[in-house]
């Protein structure tokens, strides 16, 4: 038979997924199952111990759904990293039996170039600036001689686990994005502070501020549109400054914190100010997930493989 199949898992964090694609760039199936918790955030034990129980379940679903067996599968791309490393571990022994049991090969890639990858795909770009969004990272990037450059980023930790921690101190639950999207709907702004330094930006200031003002009593709903508007407007302005710098005339935004629609507002209204064009993944394609790690896999078959895990992997050592 004819192997023309891909399959990706991802584990880097709090989803398990399991994806299938063809060569050709065609989705299969994308099944996953995250971890939650009520208001402890990520515990990395109990992340893997997730991983471990749901792994085979969502692995039958997505064959199932894609209507393949194991015969037809060519490779199994796993994330390699950057993630907690129990997660990673957890992850890479399952592939590791999988591929030991099937005789398939693996192919370890990198998370954060799997997520760009897929948006690239989705939207059938050539070159585009890209904005990568998500619980840990945050920055932006641009290809250049055929490495991933990142022209700025944070400087401590990313914009949606700043929401996150925030939504752990006023018990919104992890994680608590959305949540803090709908709960800005009835909000009203309050000073934050702005905190772009050259081309990288800093959160742990504003989770501090926001700290602070809940406990002065600021109600909950100003401090979620507030957090949104200050750190969205951050985001906007260094990338627009990205773009400008670059040439670049095309944005494209991944990861979980793209699902929010106010940002995806802001962003496309900079980019239609300087005739440039905003792009976006759909909402099942924008979080972790196991197809993007398939695709990812697919791009660097010639140049990867078993290479265990590497929880601090940056995009720009691809
Ligand atoms: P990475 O390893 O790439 O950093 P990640 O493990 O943090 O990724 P993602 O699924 O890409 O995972 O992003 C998750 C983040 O997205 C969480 O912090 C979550 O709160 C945030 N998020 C999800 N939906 C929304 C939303 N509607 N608005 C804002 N943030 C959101
Ligand atoms: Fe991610």
């Amino acid at each position: 038979m004819n192997k023309m199949i891909i399959i990706g898992v991802e584990s880097t964090a709090h989803t398990f997924g399991v994806g299938i694609i063809t060569k050709d760039g065609k989705i299969l199936a994308n099944v996953k199952d995250s971890y939650t918790s009520l208001n402890a955030g990520m515990i990395p034990d109990e992340v893997a111990d997730h991983h471990n129980t749901v792994a085979e379940e969502i692995r039958e679903k997505a064959f199932n759904e894609a209507r393949i067996t194991w015969g037809e599968v060519d490779f199994i791309s796993y994330s390699a990293g950057p993630g907690l490393d129990p997660a990673l571990w957890a992850g890479y022994n399952i592939v590791k039996s999988w591929s030991e049991k099937n005789g398939k090969q693996l192919v370890g890639v990198n998370h954060c170039c799997a997520h760009l990858s897929i948006g690239k795909l989705w939207n059938k770009l050539k070159d585009p600036c890209y904005l990568y969004v998500s619980g840990v990272n945050t920055q932006i990037i641009v290809q250049k001689e055929g490495k991933y450059r990142i022209m700025g980023e944070t400087l401590d930790i990313g914009l949606g686990n700043l929401l996150d921690k925030f939504g752990r101190v006023v018990g919104l639950g992890f994680p608590a994005g959305s949540k803090i999207e709908e709960l800005a709907k009835k909000g009203k702004y309050v000073e934050l502070p702005y905190t772009v330094k050259g081309m990288d930006m800093s959160f742990s200031g504003i989770l501090t501020k926001v700290q602070q003002l809940h406990g002065k009593g600021v109600p909950v709903e100003d401090l979620c549109f507030s957090l949104q508007e200050t750190c969205f407007a951050m985001l906007a302005e260094v990338v627009e400054r990205a773009m400008a710098h670059t040439g670049k005339q095309e944005l494209l935004l991944v990861g979980g914190v793209g699902a929010n629609k106010r940002f995806c507002e802001m962003l496309d209204i900079m980019c239609k100010e300087r005739d440039a064009v905003f792009y976006k993944v759909p909402m099942d394609l924008a979080g972790d997930q196991g197809a993007m790690i398939a695709w990812e896999g697919f791009l660097r078959k010639n140049e990867s493989g078993d290479i265990e895990v590497n929880p601090h992997w940056r995009t720009d050592e691809v």
